[in-house]
């Protein structure tokens, strides 16, 4: 991340029924052929839904704290699956090197390994489900991710130019976004999660809301037990003031961010979303969302 040759903008465009960009789609065969160790824990996630966060927590939960969490950013620690940079090299050449977050958790001499995605399940690949890993599935209500969304864009050329906030709000609706809809994402997760009992659902709001409660249920699913010691430890380690100065987590060494646009670790609030939503927006996105959401089960509070 800190060496990548991105020059311009990517374009969306459709990969089997999602909006993706290249840097998510090019590594795609070894990306599907991927090979899961058992004990690998999978954090998955539309963008924005506080990823950063339960990885940290993950971390903290399954090594308690290390010389690595000081040294070494979060997502190098933590790969993305389906990455796939281009890298600056030195000298003249044809094709630059691609990062590739599959060659990375390759060679990832950790147990358990922390994998990160942000592909809707149809895509996950099979050796996760052959292997029944443990996933774990961070879902943060449209209203906030959008706007987490957008101000993410604002700052950083990995991803396409977000335009004004009233159209990205109604890209956002429409599903053209990088990974798509939050919607598919939200609801194809959930499914699955009716079938398949290794998933541990967790919502963004309820973190917010009582993160020890949280932890403990995630403790629950992993079959872990921390000390109320450590666990304390970890309540302070991941709050968001913490967060926010920590340069290992808080993107402050990806140079393709330009933290005079936003910053990564913004907010870290339910309910920004009425600082960016006009009374009209609002009505509109409501009753999108109303038709969407109808045959789902899931719900999400905008508001804690
Ligand atoms: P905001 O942009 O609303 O502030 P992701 O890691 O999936 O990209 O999610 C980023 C969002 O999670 C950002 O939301 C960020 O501030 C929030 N976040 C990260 N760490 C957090 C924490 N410790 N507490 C609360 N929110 C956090």
């Amino acid at each position: 991340m800190d060496k990548l040759d991105v020059k311009s903008r990517p374009e969306l465009f459709d990969f089997h029924g999602v909006c993706m960009t290249h840097f998510y789609t090019d590594n795609w065969e070894n990306m599907q052929s991927f090979h899961t160790r058992p004990d690998d824990i999978l954090i998955a996630t539309y963008p924005k839904a506080g990823t950063t966060w339960v990885t940290y927590i993950l971390e903290l939960l399954n090594f308690g704290q290390t010389e690595a969490q000081t040294t070494i950013p979060i997502y190098k620690r933590v790969p993305i699956l389906e990455a796939a940079f281009p890298i600056l090299q030195q000298g003249l050449g044809p094709s630059p090197p691609m990062y590739k977050g599959t060659d990375h958790l390759d060679n990832l001499a950790i147990s358990p390994r922390i994998i990160k995605t942000h592909v809707p399940v149809q895509f996950l690949p099979k050796s996760f489900w052959e292997q029944k890993s443990k996933i774990v599935y961070v879902a943060r209500n449209a209203k906030d991710t959008v706007v987490s969304y957008f101000h993410l864009e604002r700052m950083t050329t990995l991803h396409p130019e977000p335009g004004d906030w009233s159209n990205y709000l109604q890209r956002f609706i429409e599903g053209k976004m990088v990974f798509g809809s939050w919607f598919d994402h939200v609801n194809g997760w959930w499914e699955k999660k009716q079938t398949y009992s290794n998933i541990h659902y967790m919502f963004y709001e309820d973190l917010i809301e009582d993160t020890g409660r949280e932890i403990d249920k995630l403790c629950c699913f992993l079959g872990l037990s921390p000390s109320a010691e450590e666990k304390e430890i970890i309540i302070g380690k991941v709050s968001f003031d913490v967060m926010k100065n920590d340069n290992m987590v808080n993107r402050s060494t990806v140079k393709k961010f330009d933290f005079t646009k936003s910053s990564f670790m913004r907010k870290g609030k339910v309910g920004d979303w009425k600082n960016h939503f006009t009374v009209t927006q609002d009505e509109k996105f409501d009753e999108n969302y109303k038709q969407k959401m109808k045959n789902s089960t899931l719900q999400f509070r905008t508001e804690v």
